[in-house]
Formats: C-alpha cells, sequence, structure tokens
C-alpha cells in the first residue's frame, strides 16, 4: 500500500495514551504561548533533527509555526530532538548515533535542518556529516522523494525564466530514490575486448519498485491537481519500458487521475518551455535527480524550497533542499521559509493534516505580501529582516487565519 495512503489511517488513531505528558524541549518565547481553540484530538511525536550551521535556526522558526498551525487544527506534538551530522559527530563521535535513527524511527514523522560544515570538511568518509543523512534515509527506508517548485506571485522575479513562462508555476517532482542506475549492478570498472578501460553502472527497476513509486505519485497527484505525467526514455530503455507498462497498470487504481507519458529529453525541454503544462511528474532515480534540479531552479531561490521523502511505511522525512549555508550561519540571516514549508509537507504527506498544512503554506504567502523579506530574496521596496523575525511575522499570519488560495 502506498506510503500516503498508511499515513494518512494512522492519524486516524491517537498515538499515545491520553495521559501522556506533552512537552516541547524548546522552550515557548514569552508572550508566544498560545492555547488551543479546542482540546486536542490528534497526537503524534515529532523527531527534530536541527543539525549544522543554520539548521538549529531555521528548526525553531519550524517548530513554533508547526505547534501554532497545529493547535489551531486539535493537533498536539510531542517534540523530541536529536543529534545528527556535525553536531552528533562532536557529541558521540558518529554523524547518525543510534539514538538518534531509533527516536526517528519510532515517531510519526521526523524534520531535519541540514548538516555539514567546514570543521567536518577534512573526516574520512564514514565520518562526515553527509555520512549520516545518507545512513538516515536508508535507516528509514525512503524510496520516494517528493520536490515541489511553485514560483510564488511575489517572488516571480527572482526566476531565471521570463515572467510570463514563471508566473504560475506549480509542479512536484516525484523521484524515485533507492533504485536504478545509482544502486543497480553490476556495475565497477574493468577492460573491454580490446584491452581498453571501462567504466559500467546498471539502470534496473523490479516491478515492485515502480509500482510502489507509481502508487505514491498517483496519491501526490490526487492531493493536487490531478495530473501525472511519467517521464521515461521507453524509447530506447527496457528498464524504463517496464517503467511504462506498470506505470500504465497502476493507473487502473486511480481513475480520477489523468496520466500521460512523456520522454526524458522532451521534458527537459518542456520544463523551460512551458512548465506550466506539469502539476506532477514521476521518474526514476537518476531522471529525477536531474529534472528537480531543474524545476527547483525555475524558482529561483534555494531559501523558498521543501522537500519530503516517503517509505512505504513508517515516518517520512522532510527538509529543506538547501545545506546547513556555513557562511550565514549563527547571524540570524537564515530564510526559514523552506523548512517551515517542509513542515507544511509533513502535515499534508506525512500526517494527512491537510487543514494544517495549507494554514502553514497561506501563512507564507501571506507574510510575503506583506512585503517581509530575508537577504536571499529581498529586492527594493521590500523590507529586510532576519529569520527570527521572518518566524515571528510568520506565526502573525498563522495566528489570523488567512485563508488559503483555492
Ligand atoms: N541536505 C543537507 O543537509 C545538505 C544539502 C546540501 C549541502 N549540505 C552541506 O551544507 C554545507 C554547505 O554547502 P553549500 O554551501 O554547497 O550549500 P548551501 O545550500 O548550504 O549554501 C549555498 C548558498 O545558499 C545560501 N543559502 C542556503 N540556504 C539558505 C537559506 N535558508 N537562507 C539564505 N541563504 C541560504 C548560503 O548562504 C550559500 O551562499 C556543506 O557542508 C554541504 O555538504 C547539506
Amino acid at each position: 500500500m502506498a506510503a500516503c495512503l498508511q499515513l494518512n489511517a494512522k492519524s486516524l488513531r491517537p498515538y499515545f495514551p491520553l495521559n501522556s505528558v506533552f512537552v516541547s524541549k524548546q522552550s515557548p518565547k514569552p508572550g508566544r504561548i498560545r492555547c488551543a481553540t479546542s482540546t486536542p484530538s490528534k497526537r503524534y511525536t515529532i523527531t527534530l533533527l536541527p543539525g549544522d550551521g543554520i539548521g538549529p535556526e531555521v528548526i525553531s522558526v519550524a517548530t513554533n509555526v508547526l505547534k501554532l498551525a497545529g493547535s489551531l487544527e486539535g493537533i498536539e506534538f510531542k517534540f523530541q530532538e536529536m543529534p545528527v551530522g556535525g553536531a552528533a559527530l562532536d557529541l558521540t563521535g558518529v554523524p547518525l548515533p543510534e539514538e538518534t535513527l531509533s527516536a526517528a524511527k519510532q515517531s510519526d514523522a521526523v524534520l531535519l535542518g541540514a548538516i555539514g560544515g567546514y570543521a567536518w570538511d577534512k573526516n574520512e568518509k564514514h565520518l562526515k556529516p553527509e555520512t549520516g543523512l545518507l545512513q538516515l534515509r536508508a535507516g528509514l527506508k525512503v524510496f520516494a522523494n517528493l520536490r515541489p517548485a511553485t514560483v510564488l506571485p511575489q517572488l516571480v522575479d527572482a526566476s531565471t525564466l521570463k515572467k510570463e513562462v514563471a508566473e504560475g508555476v506549480d509542479l512536484m517532482v516525484v523521484r524515485e530514490l533507492t533504485g536504478g542506475i545509482y544502486f543497480g549492478k553490476p556495475r565497477g570498472f574493468g577492460k573491454n575486448e580490446n584491452g581498453e578501460e571501462i567504466g559500467f553502472n546498471t539502470e534496473v527497476y523490479a516491478t515492485h519498485e515502480i509500482d510502489r513509486i507509481a502508487r505514491v505519485a498517483f496519491e501526490t497527484a490526487r492531493k493536487r491537481h490531478g495530473k501525472l505525467c511519467s517521464v521515461d526514455k521507453a524509447n530506447v530503455l527496457e528498464a524504463s519500458i517496464l517503467w511504462r507498462n506498470r506505470v500504465t497498470a497502476i493507473a487502473s487504481e486511480y481513475p480520477d487521475v489523468e496520466l500521460s507519458h512523456m520522454y526524458v529529453d522532451n521534458a527537459a525541454m518542456q520544463l523551460v518551455r512551458n512548465p506550466k503544462q506539469f502539476d506532477t511528474i514521476v521518474t526514476n532515480n537518476i531522471f529525477g535527480d536531474i529534472l528537480s534540479d531543474e524545476a527547483s531552479m525555475i524558482t529561483g531561490s534555494i531559501g523558498m524550497l521543501p522537500s519530503a521523502s516517503l517509505g512505504e511505511s513508517g515516518p517520512g522525512l522532510f527538509e529543506p533542499i538547501h545545506g546547513s549555508a556555513p557562511d550565514i550561519a549563527g547571524q540570524d540571516k537564515a530564510n526559514p521559509l523552506a523548512t517551515v514549508l517542509s513542515a507544511a509537507m509533513l502535515l499534508k504527506y506525512g500526517l494527512g493534516e491537510e487543514d494544517a498544512a495549507k494554514r502553514i503554506e497561506a501563512a507564507v504567502l501571506d507574510t510575503l505580501s506583506r512585503g517581509y523579506r530575508t537577504g536571499d530574496i529581498h529586492s527594493a521596496g521590500n523590507k529586510l529582516v532576519g529569520c527570527k523575525e521572518m518566524g515571528e511575522e510568520v506565526l502573525k499570519s498563522v495566528e489570523s487565519q488567512v485563508p488559503a488560495p483555492v
């Protein structure tokens, strides 16, 4: 069964005994304690992994936004903060302590800031912060990576595309994350029949791998505008022929979603020619790697882009696509909106709490409409703010319950 289906079903039952104490490790700021509009009916445990650099700053903002949006929807969160990346290396000597993975696995969803920094750059591979992130993704068995690319009306000028092309773009790339040519065997180096050195890899997909990513993609399209484009290279690759056959077969389970197919070379062109034609795109690991970067650049701002990684069951991993930005860490300059929007994805795709997710998305738009900008998205005529103040403004917008755009 698809991850989204299972996780949604999970949200229907209380997760903990009613007498459990739900407290955050992050103490609320004075004047920021708000009462829920009703007795919480749903409770979730969220593992917070602030990580390194700007990670703790953006996670702090996103946690406060989650708490408030949740309380307005009758949701209560228990936050458990754990070390990962460089922070974990300094504390425990490894980039992903067992306790962190175990806490993450037992929670309902995981929200990550970012990992990495100069201090650990020269470490051996197994002691690099990045290794901790790869271990976390593998440990949570997240095979579906969801990366939205939305051009917000307030930031349309940040796109490198012409305004009329970029305006209104709102697409989602669903990338298969754990199969295909990046993992396929055989792989390696050798010699060909002429004794010449060769390097080789294998693009291979099994039916179950395609079926499960297809179901996540159909579920995702269903939650968006009901259109799914499957991208492959079925005119050349056998693995793509199987991909197309299986996606077509799974489509019969989703009669309400309109399915189309496109070759990857055409998709790369169409993304810059007319990106508005896409709603949800599903594709394999390597095509998804390339197309999701291409799509995200249409929006023009790394500080605004969230992501979600989902498995077949168990918690999803939600994180901004940016890194730890060591050049601005600790200076209150980070844009927290990518992490805030990752929190919205956590609610929508991880917990099935769409109303709370919409509150957050609408609040981000409202904050931008009111002219608040961090340095990375600032332009003349807007109000330059730091990470904390941006967070405070988003909280005001969540509280004023601005309606989500239809
Ligand atoms: N998922 C992750 O945790 C992740 C992803 C990419 C890189 N990294 C790590 O992060 C470290 C820095 O890598 P990098 O410099 O290549 O990429 P980066 O994304 O950290 O930074 C690139 C540029 O974008 C800016 N930037 C990034 N996020 C921002 C935000 N929220 N607000 C404002 N500006 C922002 C930075 O200041 C920098 O100028 C490295 O150690 C790298 O390995 C981690």
